[in-house]
């Protein structure tokens, strides 16, 4: 299968890309597709056929559950149903946080094909904030089912080109709407009523964008609660240990004097804000340095330039990636949530 990328550029390229997709959305084909967090490779979330192709490209094993994306809370409602004990705290985090980052998990309607939801009685709903993703979705009118457009297992991708070296001749078409202006995944909560207490519990399933910070006065933050179940079949999809790796061992270096460089090797630097204060930039003769944040470091800046970066120092064929560890803090939580599954293996 050829992959072809289509540029959007201006008003008249947007309408013509959407159209493109939405036909090939229309004939139960596969297409990657931009969102505000990372691409997504997208299909009818209603068509399990056209669903199975998504884990066929991306040979994710069926375990593991898309993210089903809607252009509205009416298209919500024909997809999950809502529970009456969260129904107000959703309405609350809706009309904040969408069209956003913010993941929900639902209870299921049987419209959705057990394929999607990996035989789970909940669903993962989201709106993307993108323009060109809204457009798509507005116009299909059905909703979307697109993780990530990656490999399963490996690094994110931020940009058009990231989609094509992951998916290339896997998917037939990818929508090219510039890089992400968040970088990394939604966050994925689900929300719980307690008997006895006034507001909800927020468990965070997947730490994001839409941080524990933004979500605590809607209720009481549970972070990661069954973080530890591990690598092949999690009870909470989602939480592969490890995730989002580099062909290179990545290694995160909590403190620059714990790490002693072999002379043999190449080393490569993944670094927050460049500072040579921080102790690392003169650790060793580094391949490369890519700096997440030049200067006072900013976490939001971080992390849209995180998966790039990786997939940067990933293409050098080095011995090893050394990470700084990143102030877990905000949307760093986040970040180091994919850098310590990125390591993972490596460790
Ligand atoms: O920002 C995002 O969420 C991106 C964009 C493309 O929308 N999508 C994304 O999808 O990150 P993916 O498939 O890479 O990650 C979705 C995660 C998976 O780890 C999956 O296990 C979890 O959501 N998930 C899906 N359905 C679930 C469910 N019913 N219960 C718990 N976790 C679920
Ligand atoms: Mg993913």
């Amino acid at each position: 299968m050829e992959t072809v990328i289509i540029e959007t550029g201006n008003q008249q390229g947007i309408r013509e890309s959407v159209s493109l997709a939405v036909d090939y959305l229309e004939k139960g084909s596969i297409v990657a597709l931009p969102t505000e967090t990372v691409y997504g490779l997208a299909a009818n979330a209603l068509d399990a056929k056209a669903c199975a192709k998504i884990f066929e490209a991306k040979e994710r094993p069926e375990f593991d559950p898309l993210i089903v994306h809607v252009s509205g809370e009416k298209m919500l409602r024909t997809i999950a149903d809502i529970p009456e004990q969260i129904e107000a705290t959703l309405s609350t985090l809706i009309n904040e946080f969408w069209p956003g980052a913010l993941t929900f998990i639902l209870p299921k309607k049987e419209i959705v094909p057990e394929i999607v939801t990996s035989g789970l009685d909940t669903v993962a709903v989201r709106r993307s904030k993108n323009p060109i993703f809204a457009e798509i979705i507005n116009t299909f009118e059905l909703p979307i089912a697109a993780p990530s457009a990656n490999r399963f297992g490996s690094i994110s991708p931020t940009s058009a080109n990231a989609v094509l070296s992951e998916l290339s001749g896997k998917v037939p078409l990818i929508i090219d709407g510039g890089a992400c202006s968040e970088g990394v995944e939604s966050t994925i909560i689900k929300i719980e009523s307690v008997t006895g207490r006034k507001k909800p519990s927020i468990q965070i399933l997947r730490p994001g964008p839409v941080t524990p910070e933004m979500l605590k006065k809607f209720g009481k933050i549970e972070k990661n609660p069954k973080s530890k179940t591990s690598s092949k079949e999690p009870t909470s999809p989602g939480q592969l240990d490890s995730h989002y790796a580099p062909i290179t061992p990545l290694r995160i270096v909590s403190s620059p004097d714990t790490f002693t460089p072999e002379p043999s090797k190449k080393y490569a630097l993944l670094s927050y804000r460049g500072q040579k204060k921080d102790g690392y930039l003169e650790l060793c003769e580094w391949v490369q340095i890519e700096t997440l944040s030049p200067g006072s470091g900013k976490l939001p800046e971080a992390a849209v330039r995180f998966f790039f970066a990786l997939r940067k120092l990933d293409q050098l064929g080095v011995d090893e990636i050394i990470s700084e560890p990143i102030p877990e803090r905000g949307i760093g939580l986040a970040i180091m949530d994919r850098l310590k599954r990125a390591s993972h293996k490596y460790s």
